[in-house]
């Protein structure tokens, strides 16, 4: 049997979208054939962005890369790997403390999908504390967040934060 091209979905809520991320997709999209970053919708019910924001963000960070993909889902994970044919969870992992909660899902997911397989990968160590909470946090509070996201997100963020918009509704 040939190997059938490996399609992973890399899910969260990215909002927003943070270097962290873009690094797990970066390494993601250099170990499979394809990776969809799929942004979960309702995961919060006041999110910062809406979800076609956030969407858009990542499109247009990385419009260049043929291989990654972004996609907007509700529901079980699971339902929409099936129906998007893909074999690969990725999910990235910061310090310990994400990992009990990484590890449950990843159990959890493979309990209700045995096909698919929960790939885990560290960020470059400048990223390890970064997470969009932290960065919505600093934002609000008129602090400077460069370095930290894509040019792109920074300067969504400096726009709503002039409108007086990076409070969370
Ligand atoms: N800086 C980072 N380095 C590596 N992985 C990360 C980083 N930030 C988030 N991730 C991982 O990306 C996935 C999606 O996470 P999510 O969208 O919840 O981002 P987050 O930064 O944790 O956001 P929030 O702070 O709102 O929870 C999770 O597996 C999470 O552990
Ligand atoms: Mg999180």
């Amino acid at each position: 049997m040939s190997r059938a091209s490996r399609l992973a979905v890399y899910p969260g809520s990215f909002d927003p979208l943070t270097n962290g991320h873009v690094d797990i997709i970066l390494r993601g999209a250099r170990l499979f054939d394809r990776i969809i970053v799929a942004v979960l919708v309702n995961a919060d019910k006041a999110p910062l962005f809406p979800a076609e924001e956030r969407l858009d963000l990542i499109r247009e960070v990385f419009k260049g890369q043929s291989n990654v993909e972004a996609e907007m889902f509700g529901g079980l994970l699971v339902d929409y790997v099936r129906q998007r044919g893909a074999s690969v969870i990725v999910r990235g992992l910061r310090a310990v403390s994400d990992f009990e909660y990484e590890m449950q899902m990843a159990l959890m997911n493979r309990h209700l999908l045995a096909d698919a397989e929960t790939v885990f990968m560290m960020p470059a160590e400048q990223y390890t504390y970064v997470s969009s909470r932290l960065i919505r946090e600093v934002v609000a509070l008129g602090g400077t967040v460069t370095g930290l996201v894509p040019p792109e997100v920074e300067g969504r963020l400096a726009a709503r934060h002039a409108a007086g918009k990076t409070r969370r509704r």
